[in-house]
């Protein structure tokens, strides 16, 4: 299949209470089918646009939107009013039942948008090639930090490189701090995908150890990764971690700090991060720091149990 992100949000509303009698995995609104059917009268080569399911850190899914020039063999299709649809596989599930609206909004783009994006792809490509971005933006604290009195020493890795034994404690960290929240959620606790995605061949890490008499030991973590969000060069942090008994003492707002920084150096447009919205303790770490409620956030009505934030990485468009 060949793709190409659009350059509109299709928003789909989650709809329970609706399930069609027919055999319909999904119903699109009159403005859906409108802007479809005008987005593949404009691209004469696409067959279809195409609805997917991406996995994005610390919550369930987010729908992505694709062109498609071919339906692929498991994708299910969507015909109405001569607007194509096809849904991924992984998407069927979670989207019988619903209804695809289509929202104008900032994302919606003219041609020469597109231009813009491709040099983004670009940044985000390069940026994501780098061995290790954060010692090459120089993102690292300048003055070495302490917790407890005890110096913290950053090792930045790719998931791809990552030892068994790193491994292992990252894994065991992330079902410490996050599994009883994902087992609240609507997608549960699923530890093979989520060991899938941390071990994602663009997924990035940065690890904090604290030097002690027998040795370093590792104390937080952070998942981050390059991507396109919407049309924007994002850093999208995954994953932030601490162990319990170091929470609150400052190394969140640190590592995030070192984010902030690498965004910034590497021409990101923004950061990105996906709580919980019951994780108020994580809502509250985000605020402080400077995150707000990203445009492309569910809507309360979309009954999604998770927020996107975002923190601008240019001064001069928060939040974008
Ligand atoms: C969320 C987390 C990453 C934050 O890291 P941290 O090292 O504990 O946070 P910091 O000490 O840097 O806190 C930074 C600021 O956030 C604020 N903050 C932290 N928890 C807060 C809360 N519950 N409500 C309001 N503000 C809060 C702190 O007050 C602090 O500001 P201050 O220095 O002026 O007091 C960490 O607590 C953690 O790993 N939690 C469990 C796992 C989790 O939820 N991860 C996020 C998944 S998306």
């Amino acid at each position: 299949m060949a793709s190409a992100r659009l350059g509109a949000t299709a928003r789909v509303v989650k709809s329970g209470s609706r399930l069609l009698p027919t055999k319909a995995a999904l119903t699109l609104t009159p403005s859906a089918v409108a802007r479809v059917t005008q987005l593949l009268k404009q691209q004469p080569s696409v067959a279809a646009v195409k609805i997917g399911v991406k996995q994005r850190g610390c919550n369930g899914l987010t729908y992505t939107l694709e062109y498609a020039t071919e339906r692929g063999k498991f994708d299910e299709e969507v015909v109405q009013n001569g607007a194509r649809v096809f849904i991924d596989a992984k998407a069927q599930l979670t989207l019988l039942g619903t209804e695809m609206d289509y929202v104008q909004s900032k994302l919606s783009s003219d041609s020469l948008k597109m231009t813009k994006t491709e040099l983004k792809k670009r940044l985000v490509k390069k940026a994501s090639k780098m061995p290790n971005a954060p010692l090459t933006f120089n993102a690292l604290p300048a003055v070495s930090k302490t917790v407890d009195g005890k110096k913290l020493e950053f090792s930045c890795q790719w998931a791809t490189h990552l030892s068994d034994e790193t491994f292992d404690w990252v894994f065991r960290l992330f079902s410490t701090n996050m599994r009883e929240l994902y087992h609240k959620s609507q997608w549960g606790y699923d530890e093979p995908s989520k060991k899938a995605e941390l071990l994602a061949t663009t997924a990035r890490f940065i690890i904090v150890y604290v030097e002690e008499e027998s040795g370093k030991k590792p104390i937080a973590f952070c998942h981050y990764r390059f991507d396109m969000d919407h049309g924007y060069a994002t850093l999208y942090c995954y994953e932030i971690q601490v162990v319990p008994e170091c929470q609150a003492k400052g190394i969140g707002s640190i590592l995030m700090s070192i984010l902030d920084t690498i965004g910034r150096k590497a021409g990101m447009d923004k950061l990105m991060a996906t709580v919980f919205a019951y994780n108020e303790k994580s809502l509250g770490f985000f605020h402080k720091i400077g995150f707000t409620t990203d445009e492309t956030c569910p809507t309360e009505e979309e009954g999604l149990d998770y927020l996107l934030l975002s923190k601008s990485c240019v001064d001069s468009k928060p939040n974008q």
